[in-house]
């Protein structure tokens, strides 16, 4: 219905949105623009796509559109805000999965007619892109279970499993020759498959391998693997646009793998061999050995609070799932109104999914600049007087910097015990994501407050 001008000149404007739109996203203020270059730019490409490049079917284009969008309308209204990572772990499967299709729906086009050297370019376009597909898939789908907890959190470590992986590469580069000497004779069917089902394979096995406290790192991998899929399904389809959208989504994966890496103390290719943050290690099991936990009313951290005049308050996953963090802005306005500096001090990790704090906080309107990055703040503590941890626990967990053999040793974390006083609010002595018991609630300077964190800081408010 539109000329291929049009579609190329629509396909540069969405590219351009939508790099305005990753611009956007890294930082909190800019966010929201960010957000609406990304809806215009995809509104423009599938505009530009189903009027311009798709010329028949329509109907079955219609009802997929309709589909597809409908399931994705309701999963969006209906997802709890800590069930984000999730979703955002089966949604990226699903990219893998229309790699997969597109490669084997390409490879059986009968009107796709190439020779020689293009039809050898062409079948390492598919074999690679079915390949990614495939491992994104089946790791998504690993992925969503261990972050929906319908998989255990534990590592899956079987001998010899670095041996394993390197089989699998070799069987995947070798099926990989049989497809493009069978394609040139007409045939490639069964290499295809084959390495369709080792793909699959390794991708359970990559990711059953990580344990849960390097889940951060395999989310973010998974959504670079989701992108250079796309970018791969792009080249079948000598889709440009795809191509050039593939590789943002893919590169800013990486990145953000990269900064995860980074903040967990991890190294890239360790975490990929799996077997960190096994939740198994010696100091994860005992407790009683910690000493005596000293319990605190709401009442008493109100009073506490009162005489504070440096508070630092660090979130977690727990404040997520309370739903906590309006009261904690209410809470912030009263203390700071009294004069009092309160500070937030994010860690990269807190909550299931990167800025997941930062997200909350925006929601509730705590101001941007009272909220602070672990490195910005992490030398403060000594002036801090009260610390309130909210349903955090990893991520102050002094066990990382003080146990060599903790499952998550290495990982910085927010050394809030250098302060005078630590609060923190929990519902019962239970564990973090990674399983390791934590020795900041048995220190001398800390504080317990039972309770759903979002009861406990009503009451605190009302105390206050
Ligand atoms: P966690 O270590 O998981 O600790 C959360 C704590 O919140 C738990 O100990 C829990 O204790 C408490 N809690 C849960 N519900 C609560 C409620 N309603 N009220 C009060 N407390 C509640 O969280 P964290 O400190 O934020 O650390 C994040 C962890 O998740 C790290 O291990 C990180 O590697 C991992 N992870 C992060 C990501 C990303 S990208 N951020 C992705 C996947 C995994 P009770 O049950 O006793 O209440």
């Amino acid at each position: 219905m539109i000329n291929a001008g049009v579609v190329t000149v629509s396909y540069i404007i969405a590219t351009i949105l939508f790099i305005l739109a990753l611009g956007g996203l890294s930082n909190q203020e800019t966010a929201r623009r960010g957000n609406w270059y990304g809806i215009i730019g995809m509104t423009i490409a599938l505009l530009a796509t189903v009027l311009g490049v798709v010329t028949q079917h329509y109907t079955i284009l219609l009802v997929a559109l309709l589909t597809g969008g409908s399931v994705g309308l309701l999963l969006a209204r209906r997802v709890q805000m800590t069930q984000m990572p999730e979703l955002v772990a089966i949604l990226h499967s699903l990219v893998g999965l229309a790699a997969v299709a597109v490669g084997y729906a390409n490879f059986m086009d009968p009107s796709v007619q190439f020779t020689g050297v293009e039809l050898t370019i062409h079948d390492i376009e598919t074999y690679l892109g079915i390949l990614i597909g495939a491992v994104t898939f089946s790791g998504s789908v690993i992925a969503f279970g261990k972050l929906s907890g319908r998989i255990g959190g534990k590592p899956m470590l079987l001998p010899a499993r670095h041996w394993l992986n390197l089989g699998l590469l070799i069987g995947a580069i070798w099926f990989g020759r049989e497809f493009v000497v069978q394609s040139a004779a007409g045939a490639g069917m069964t290499p295809l498959i084959i390495m369709t089902v080792i793909a699959l394979l390794f991708g359970i096995h990559m990711v059953m391998a990580i344990g849960g406290a390097d889940m951060p790192v395999v989310v973010s991998m998974l959504n670079s693997y989701s992108g250079w899929a796309a970018s791969a399904t792009g080249f079948m389809l000598s889709n440009d646009l795809l191509i050039v959208t593939g590789a943002l989504v893919g590169s800013s994966g990486a990145i953000l793998s990269y900064i995860m890496c980074r903040a967990m103390n991890r190294k890239f290719l360790n975490v990929i061999a799996g077997g960190f943050g096994t939740g198994g290690g010696t100091s994860a099991a005992g407790g009683d050995e910690e000493g005596e936990i000293v319990p605190i009313d709401a009442a008493e951290t109100a009073a506490l609070l009162n005489d504070a005049r440096e508070i630092m308050i660090i979130p977690g996953y727990g404040m997520a799932v309370a739903q906590a963090q309006h009261i904690v802005y209410e809470l912030t306005s009263t203390l700071r109104a009294k004069g009092v500096n309160v500070r937030f001090g994010i860690h990269p990790v807190a909550g299931r999914m990167p800025g997941h704090m930062n997200v909350l906080l925006a929601e509730a309107k705590v101001p941007y600049d009272i909220v602070f990055e672990m490195d910005e703040i992490n030398d403060d503590f000594p002036d801090v007087d009260v610390s309130i941890v909210i349903g955090a626990n990893d991520i102050v967990n002094p066990s990382a910097l003080e146990v060599p053999d903790s499952p998550i040793a290495g990982m910085p974390v927010l050394e809030c015990w250098k302060g005078k006083v630590t609060i923190v609010l929990k519902r019962s002595m239970a564990t973090g994501y990674a399983g390791v018991q934590n020795p900041l609630f048995f220190k001398e300077n800390t504080r317990m407050l039972f309770g759903d964190a979002k009861d406990s800081l009503d009451e605190v408010f009302r105390s206050l």
